[in-house]
């Protein structure tokens, strides 16, 4: 007791109250030893009380945070709940809106675009597989738009034929050149080449494309790899030759013929139905690069027919199917105006014809088995037919 109260009249002495709640030890130091042993009492009770008053405060708040976890949860299910019938009603009211918009503006870019088509006269096109059917009715309306052509096909002889009417009809520069664009290297060439005769390139049209049909139910390997080679790959050979050049200038057209068939299956053509989806594809993604690049003068078109009346093996093969009697197909030269007023608008895909744009977008809503029944409920019995006749 004695050393209590030596300890707190010295503790008193040097501690002096800080904060309110405190026990006042100077004041317990120079009062009597009974003061600051009640001091001491009352501090413990204080703390005691303070222990329960916490003990009970954080039982209750156990207690409450019991009660109000199974109310948080609760409220959580129901925030839940609202938060996704706010977004389903703002979804059904913002569709409308929506389409509004994107119909806008389509709406506003064809205007803007159709008043300002780019002037091309004087640039050097590269058009490949231009010795034939779509490639050479594009190079006669690209000469037409007075750009000079370089007509490039394995097939010289029909290059040649379409510079000869070129040169017949318009006064612009064309020259034929013999090259595989399967051939990254007769691509390199093949540049220098037109560099040296007519300028530097700044049209590039992805137009050698192959259809192999020869067997339908076992397709020879060799054709398989063809139509990859010619369709696909010869899209990424002549992307690193001749895009180069264009970003250096900062301008320049890059047009893609894929087909339909890229969007819309054809069976027993998986070979070229995936060549042409993956153009499709390819060009999307240039598109973005272009963008991002801030390449805003480089466009890239991808063409997507239906069957064109521009060779003898379609003519066939449409015929046997029964096509023609569906609708007229269209033809190499009006495809051709359509190309390129499109790609001197700067338009990202061309459907041909236009109404098969619609068709394949409302297709694309449905879920994909469904989509394969109503493309088969239209065809099947054509496609069963041709596969008979070619296996
Ligand atoms: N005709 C159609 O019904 C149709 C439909 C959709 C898409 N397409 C696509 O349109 C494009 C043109 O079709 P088309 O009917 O005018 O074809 P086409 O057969 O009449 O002409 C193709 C030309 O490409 C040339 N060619 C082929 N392989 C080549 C190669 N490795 N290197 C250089 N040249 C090569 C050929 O010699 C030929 O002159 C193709 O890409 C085709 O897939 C055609």
């Amino acid at each position: 007791m004695v050393a209590c109260h030596t300890f707190a009249f010295i503790w008193g002495l040097i501690a002096e109250p800080r904060e309110p709640g405190h026990c006042g030890h100077t004041r317990i130091a120079i009062s009597t030893a009974s003061q600051f042993c009640r001091s001491i009492r009352l501090r413990r009770l204080e703390i005691r009380d303070l222990r329960f008053n916490a003990f009970s405060t954080f039982s209750q708040l156990g207690r409450g945070s019991k009660v109000s976890g199974k109310m948080s949860e609760v409220l959580r299910t129901t925030w839940v709940k609202l938060q996704a019938l706010i977004a389903l009603i703002g979804f059904a009211a913002i569709t409308p809106l929506l389409i509004l918009v994107a119909v806008l503006s389509r709406l506003i870019a064809k205007l803007c675009c159709c008043s300002a088509p780019k002037c091309i006269e004087g640039e050097v096109a590269v058009v490949t597989g231009a010795g034939h059917g779509l490639g050479r009715a594009i190079s006669l309306e690209l000469a037409r738009k007075g750009c000079h052509i370089a007509v490039v096909d394995i097939n010289v002889s029909g290059a040649e034929s379409t510079v000869k009417q070129i040169q017949d009809i318009y006064g612009v520069r064309a020259k034929a050149y013999k090259a595989n664009v399967t051939s990254h290297s007769e691509l390199v060439e093949l540049n220098t080449k037109v560099v040296a005769d007519l300028g530097p390139v700044t049209v590039l049209v992805n137009n050698a494309g192959v259809m192999l049909h020869r067997n339908m139910i076992n397709p020879d390997p060799a054709d398989v790899q063809l139509m990859i080679d010619v369709n696909l790959t010869s899209h990424f050979w002549t992307k690193l030759v001749f895009l180069p050049k264009m970003k250096v200038l900062r301008r320049g057209f890059i047009v893609t013929i894929s087909s339909l068939a890229g969007v819309v299956p054809l069976p027993y053509s998986t070979g070229y139905t995936a060549t042409k989806a993956g153009t499709l594809a390819h060009m999307r993604a240039l598109r973005m690069e272009m963008a991002l690049e801030n390449q805003k003068d480089i466009h890239v078109t991808t063409v997507l027919p239906t069957f064109l009346r521009t060779n003898s093996e379609i003519t066939q093969l449409t015929d046997s199917m029964g096509i023609n009697d569906l609708y007229p197909l269209v033809t190499g030269e009006e495809a051709a105006h359509r190309i390129v007023a499109g790609m001197l608008r700067g338009e990202a895909e061309i459907t041909l014809p236009g109404l098969a744009s619609l068709l394949y977008r409302l297709i694309h809503i449905f879920p994909a088995d469904w989509q394969d029944r109503m493309i088969l409920l239209l065809s099947s019995s054509r496609f069963k037919q041709l596969r008979d006749e070619r296996s």
